[in-house]
């Protein structure tokens, strides 16, 4: 097999599992991508810092230079807007394919990451950055490239599901809970983006551009967080039948917009969930997006919305993606954000379901 030099920044909860994974499976992987991936070094702040999984100390550097000039795909695992932007467009002028699971980054300057892109015919691959494990870009982007999507309606944060599960079925205590998702590997380096919406309102922007073929402004999402929801609160709604979720909900509405035409809705906020609701059902880190299009009708998409080795499946999915891509010279995946349609602030607020 011909050889394709890969990179990896960042080695923590998601980069770790993914350096021992590329290591481990080596040879099926090759078997897939038709090129053997070979990891040619690792970016970190602390190379001696203790890691998840065993990687060689020899590969660990804390210069991404070499790496990011050097590399035929790079893979961004630090998460945060610098120096991430910076050192992904300097892997791209390069002519490398990256692959991030970083969406704060893509739901802030995704634009400017496929543009830079298209430019060199690279590609970007994210299956990653919304609902970890789940593949959602993908269906999105391609699947139903053809039909129209109305409405994206689910859990897509798995730290809030988390916390929120165990203090309705424990009555366990926030702040407990909070540090267990942290030590799980599931919330964000800074916890604030999960329990204020923020990480859910970057993928529902993420999710909603995709499925309306409209670049949707992060600002333009309305955002709750989960941090004024306590027993009292959970009691009442278990009483009542319901169960509080976080949800992101992105939809179409039809002639909302000033000309008449279409505009869409992206909101994130705690709401109660009908207990014979399946979102109900969806317990612990896990996480579930329903899809609603007009010609396909109603999808559902099920499973881990965080943890590292959950999300490393969705990155060396990309990954090989990247490889196969790269080998058959093909020109880059682009994105399709041509419709522009309005976003309203909040339409059609709904809080039951
Ligand atoms: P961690 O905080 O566990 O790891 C971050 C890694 O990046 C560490 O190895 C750290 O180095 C390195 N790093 C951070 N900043 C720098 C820098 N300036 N220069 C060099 N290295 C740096 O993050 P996660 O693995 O949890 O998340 C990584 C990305 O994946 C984020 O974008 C996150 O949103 C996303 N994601 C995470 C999921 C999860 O379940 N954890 C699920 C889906 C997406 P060092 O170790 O030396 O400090
Ligand atoms: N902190 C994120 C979550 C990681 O809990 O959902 C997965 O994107």
């Amino acid at each position: 097999y011909r050889r394709l030099r890969v990179a990896l920044l960042g080695a923590g909860a998601v980069g770790s599992q993914v350096a021992a994974l590329l290591r481990q499976h080596g040879d099926e992987l090759a078997d897939r991508a038709g090129a053997r991936l070979e990891l040619v070094g690792i970016a970190v702040r602390d190379p001696d810092a203790p890691r998840d999984t065993e990687l060689p100390r020899e590969l660990m550097t804390t210069d991404p230079e070499p790496l990011l000039v050097g590399s035929d795909i790079v893979i961004e695992l630090m998460g945060g807007i610098e120096p991430a932007r910076t050192q992904l467009l300097t892997a791209i002028s390069a002519g490398a394919d990256v692959v991030t699971a970083n969406k704060a980054l893509l739901a802030t300057h995704g634009p400017e990451l496929f543009d830079a892109a298209d430019q060199v015919g690279a590609s970007v691959y994210y299956e990653a950055a919304a609902a970890g494990a789940i593949p959602i870009i993908r269906p999105l982007r391609d699947s139903l490239a053809g039909d129209r999507v109305q409405r994206i309606m689910g859990i897509v944060n798995g730290t809030t599901n988390y916390i929120l599960d165990r203090m309705d079925r424990e009555g366990a205590d926030f702040a407990d809970v909070l540090a267990d998702a942290q030590r799980l590997g599931y919330a964000e380096a800074d916890p604030t983006a999960d329990v204020e919406g923020y990480d859910a309102a970057q993928k529902a922007a993420i999710l909603a551009s995709l499925a309306f073929h409209t670049a949707v402004p992060l600002d333009a999402v309305h955002r709750e967080g989960i941090t004024h929801i306590d027993k009292q609160m959970m009691d009442a709604a278990r009483s009542a039948g319901f169960v509080i979720k976080l949800l992101a909900v992105c939809e179409r509405l039809v002639g909302a917009a000033e000309d008449g035409g279409d505009a869409i809705s992206v909101r994130v906020y705690p709401a109660l969930v009908d207990r014979e609701h399946p979102l109900a059902s969806v317990h612990g880190a896990n996480n579930a997006v329903f899809v609603q299009a007009e010609a396909a009708g109603n999808l559902m998409f099920y499973g881990a919305g965080a943890g590292g080795v959950q999300t490393a499946s969705a990155v060396l999915g990309d990954v090989v993606s990247a490889a196969r891509r790269h080998i058959a010279g093909g020109v880059g995946v682009g994105e399709s954000t041509r419709a522009n349609l309005p976003v309203v602030p909040i339409g059609q607020m709904t809080t039951r379901y």
